[in-house]
C-alpha cells in the first residue's frame, strides 16, 4: 500500500511516499527558512507563493527518489490542517487534483496526528498503551496513546507552545527565526546551571504546561545585563534549555507513571533538541522505560509522518470529496478523548 503524501501547512514544502504507514521509500522537504529568516517568523502570503513554486518539483523529486511512476501510487494523504490557510491550500488543492486525476483516493490528515505518528516510521516503535509528549511551534500537549488514532489529551500549554518560547528568546538574543536549533548550538557551549530561571511546572502534579514566563526571565534577565558577551549567551541559552528540558522531562515521567506505561515518546520540532533527547533518555533509562523518538528529519515538519498517520486514515475509508476544505484552528488529534 505506497501512499503519496504532501505537507505545506506552515513553512515547508515535502513529499513523501510512505508503504504501509511505516516503511519510508522516499522524503522531501523544501524549506523556506532563507526566505522567512529576514523577517524575523514566517510571512503567510510569501509561504504560499514558494509553496506554489515548489510543490510540482518536490512532488516528482518523492517519485523519482522512490524509483516510483505515478501510476504506483495507491492513495494520496494530505495535511488538511491545522495551519496557515492559504499555505495549506496549495498542498491540499494539488493533492486532491492528483488523486482525482489518478483515480484513486484521498485522505486529509491532522497535521499533529502527523507529528504523532511519526514515531512508527522505523524499527523500532512504541508499544501501547504509551504516553507522548507532543512538542512543536504551536503545540505542547501530553497524550495517553492507546491506539494508531486513539488519543487521550493529559495536558496542554496555556500559553506558549515550547518551540515557540524558543523561537522567542532567540530573538531576544539576536538570533531570529528559526530559533531553536539556534538556541540548542549556543547551549552546548553554555553551563546550564549558570542562571537560575524559573523551571514552570505549576503544579508538579499537573500535566499543564506555560512558557510565557520564563521566555519573560529571559527578557529581564538581558535587561537587567545588557549586551551579553559570548559566554553569557551561551550561558543563557543552556540555562533557559535546562530548565525546558528538566519540565518536559518530569512531566512525560510522571504521566507515564500515573498511566503505568513502560513506553514514552517525544515528538514535534523541539524533539530534535539535544538536551530534551538526552535527558529524557537518561531518565527513562534510569526507570526502566522504553523512549522513542524519531529520527532527527523526522521531528521537524515532513511528508513521510503524513503517509504514516494517511495510512491508518485509509483503512478507516476516510476519503476526502472533491467539496472538502482546509481548517485552520489547532484541532487537537480528531479521536482524542479529553480527561
Ligand atoms: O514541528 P515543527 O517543525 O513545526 C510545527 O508544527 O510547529 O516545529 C517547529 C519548532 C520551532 O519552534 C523550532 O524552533 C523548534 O521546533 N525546534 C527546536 C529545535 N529544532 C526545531 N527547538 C529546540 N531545539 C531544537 N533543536
Ligand atoms: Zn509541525
Amino acid at each position: 500500500m505506497k501512499i503519496l503524501a504532501i505537507e505545506s501547512s506552515c513553512d515547508e514544502t515535502a513529499a513523501a511516499v510512505v508503504e504501509d504507514g511505516t516503511r519510508v521509500l522516499s522524503s522531501v522537504v523544501a524549506s523556506q527558512v532563507d526566505v522567512h529568516h529576514v523577517y524575523g517568523g514566517v510571512v503567510p502570503e510569501l509561504a504560499s507563493r514558494k509553496h506554489i513554486e515548489a510543490i510540482v518539483p518536490v512532488v516528482r523529486e518523492a517519485l523519482e527518489e522512490a524509483g516510483l511512476h505515478r501510476t504506483d501510487i495507491d492513495a494520496v494523504a494530505v495535511t488538511q490542517g491545522p495551519g496557515l490557510v492559504g499555505a495549506l491550500l496549495i498542498g491540499f488543492s494539488y493533492a486532491k487534483a492528483y488523486a482525482w486525476g489518478l483515480g484513486i483516493p484521498c485522505v486529509g490528515v491532522n497535521h499533529l496526528e502527523g507529528h504523532m505518528s511519526s514515531i512508527f516510521l522505523g524499527d523500532n516503535p512504541p508499544q501501547f498503551p504509551y504516553v507522548a509528549l507532543l512538542v512543536s511551534g504551536g503545540h505542547t500537549s501530553l497524550y495517553y496513546v492507546t491506539g494508531p488514532t486513539e488519543y487521550e489529551l493529559m495536558g496542554q500549554t496555556r500559553d506558549d507552545a515550547v518551540g515557540e518560547a524558543f523561537d522567542k528568546v532567540s530573538k531576544m538574543l539576536g538570533f531570529g527565526y528559526p530559533g531553536g536549533v539556534v538556541i540548542d548550538a549556543l547551549a552546548v557551549k553554555g553551563d546550564p546551571t549558570a542562571i537560575a530561571f524559573p523551571r514552570p511546572y505549576l503544579d508538579k502534579k499537573a500535566f499543564d504546561f506555560s512558557f510565557s514566563g520564563l521566555k519573560s526571565a529571559v527578557g529581564r534577565h538581558l535587561k537587567e545585563h545588557p549586551d551579553p558577551d559570548e559566554t553569557r549567551l551561551h550561558n543563557i541559552a543552556a540555562s533557559f534549555q535546562e530548565s525546558v528540558a528538566v519540565v518536559l522531562c518530569h512531566k512525560l515521567i510522571y504521566a507515564a507513571q500515573v498511566k503505568n506505561c513502560t513506553h514514552i515518546a517525544v515528538v514535534g520540532g523541539v524533539a530534535a533538541n539535544s538536551r530534551v533527547r538526552s535527558m529524557v533518555g537518561a531518565e527513562a533509562k534510569k526507570r526502566h522505560l522504553s523512549f522513542h523518538t524519531p529520527e532527527l528529519k523526522y521531528c521537524g515538519d515532513n511528508a513521510a509522518m503524513i503517509g504514516a498517520i494517511g495510512y491508518h486514515r485509509w483503512l478507516e475509508g476516510r476519503f476526502l470529496s472533491v467539496g472538502d476544505d482546509t481548517y485552520s484552528r489547532a484541532k487537537l488529534p480528531s479521536n482524542t478523548k479529553h480527561k
